[in-house]
């Protein structure tokens, strides 16, 4: 069968195991898609630069335009991150030279997300991401397919890693802000700007792609109340611990009667429940729908294997031949976003 020619752009924390992935279960990869998967060109900034996995048989691109409009790849595949620039350039070069592409950059997605889709459909190509909204939990998917026969009323959880990390480290072991940030960064699950993940702009990103299709809406990021968890400190812990609360960053999107109200906070959550429970870089996420009830699902929010876990699953998907538009309609129809009124929260 055809090999399947994947361009990667960036082999950083994310890059780097996806190479590994795709070497480790060529095999396998090969039997489940039906046809061998292989990385085929490669680019990033250094050429030099030592990343632990063997580019001996994959050609270097001195810069991601070139990449992009190669042909000798059939799937670009966009791991290097900003919302603009060298990201946004390709990733529009590609679609428009006819590749399909697979991207885990929500900061991409969430500003130009409505018209890279419709950039993909007009060139008969898909735009997949994954990895772009909680790391390996497969929860676009779960919203865009599993959940098609539903009416969703609500989805919220722990969007980030980074954040999870730092207040768990702070309740258990009383460790510093500063220092939890840093080894959440050793650990390669903070963004190249850290202070997306701390302010709370990572999970808003992340939730106005969840909301795009769960609702059906046109993708509005700059529209979510934001607060991220800077501020919080070990005595704030120590407080809603008292009275049974854990303090946990939350992305949460509700359908209301006068439209959807989108916010991201940190949040004092009862003990009891199954999102205080989540530790460390783990993400939860719960959707409330019509016909399914409520669902959880929660599983490693970033890290290089998890997140290049779900990179694989939407190029999986390609290599089969399973097209699903990019928020799971036509990227026509998203219908206008409207902020609800905001609730007291
Ligand atoms: P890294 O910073 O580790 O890697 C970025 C890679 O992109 C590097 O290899 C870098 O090259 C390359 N790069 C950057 N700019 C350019 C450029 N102008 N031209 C060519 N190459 C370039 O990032 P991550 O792997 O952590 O993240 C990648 C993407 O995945 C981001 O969009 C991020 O938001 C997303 N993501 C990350 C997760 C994680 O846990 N880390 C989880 C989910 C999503 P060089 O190495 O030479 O400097
Ligand atoms: N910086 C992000 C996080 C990576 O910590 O969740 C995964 O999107």
């Amino acid at each position: 069968n055809q090999v399947l020619r994947l361009g990667v752009a960036g082999l950083g924390t994310v890059g780097a195991s996806l190479l590994r992935l795709t070497q480790r279960h060529a095999n396998e990869l090969a039997l489940r898609c039906g046809r061998p998967v292989v990385v085929t060109a490669v680019t990033a900034r250094d050429r030099f630069r030592d990343r632990g996995v063997d580019l001996s048989t994959v050609t270097w691109h001195e810069d991601p335009m070139s990449l992009a409009q190669s042909p000798d790849i059939d799937v670009f595949v966009e791991l290097m991150g900003g919302s603009d620039g060298p990201a946004a350039d390709s990733v529009r070069a590609a679609l428009d030279a006819k590749k399909h592409v697979v991207t885990a950059n929500k900061a991409l997605l969430a500003k130009h997300g409505g018209e890279l889709a419709r950039r993909a459909e007009s060139n008969g190509v898909s735009l997949n991401f994954e990895a772009a909204a909680a790391g390996g939990i497969p929860i676009i998917k779960t919203l865009r397919e599993s959940l098609a026969g539903n009416r969703v009323g609500r989805v919220y959880g722990i969007l980030n890693g980074t954040c999870n990390y730092i207040l768990t480290r702070m309740e258990r072991e009383g460790i510093a802000f500063d220092a939890c940030l840093a080894e959440a960064q050793r650990l390669g699950y903070a963004e190249a700007d850290p202070t997306f993940d701390v302010d709370g702009f990572d999970t808003a990103h992340k939730l106005a792609l969840l909301t795009a299709i769960a609702f059906g809406t046109e993708i509005d990021a700059d529209s979510i109340y934001v607060e991220g968890i800077r501020s919080i400190t070990t005595a704030d812990i120590e407080a809603a611990d008292e009275l049974g609360y854990r303090i946990k960053l939350l992305g949460v999107a509700t359908r209301t009667e006068s439209g959807i109200e989108q916010r991201v906070h940190p949040t004092m959550v009862p003990k009891s429940s199954p999102i205080a429970r989540v530790d460390g870089v783990t993400n939860a996420v719960a959707v409330e729908a019509d016909f399914v009830g409520r669902l959880v699902l929660s599983g490693p929010g970033a890290g290089g294997d998890a997140t290049a876990s779900a990179v694989m699953s939407d190029i999986a998907d390609l290599a089969r031949g399973d097209v699903v538009g990019t928020f799971g309609r036509p990227a026509h129809t998203l219908q206008p976003y409207q902020q609800a009124v905001m609730r007291a929260h």
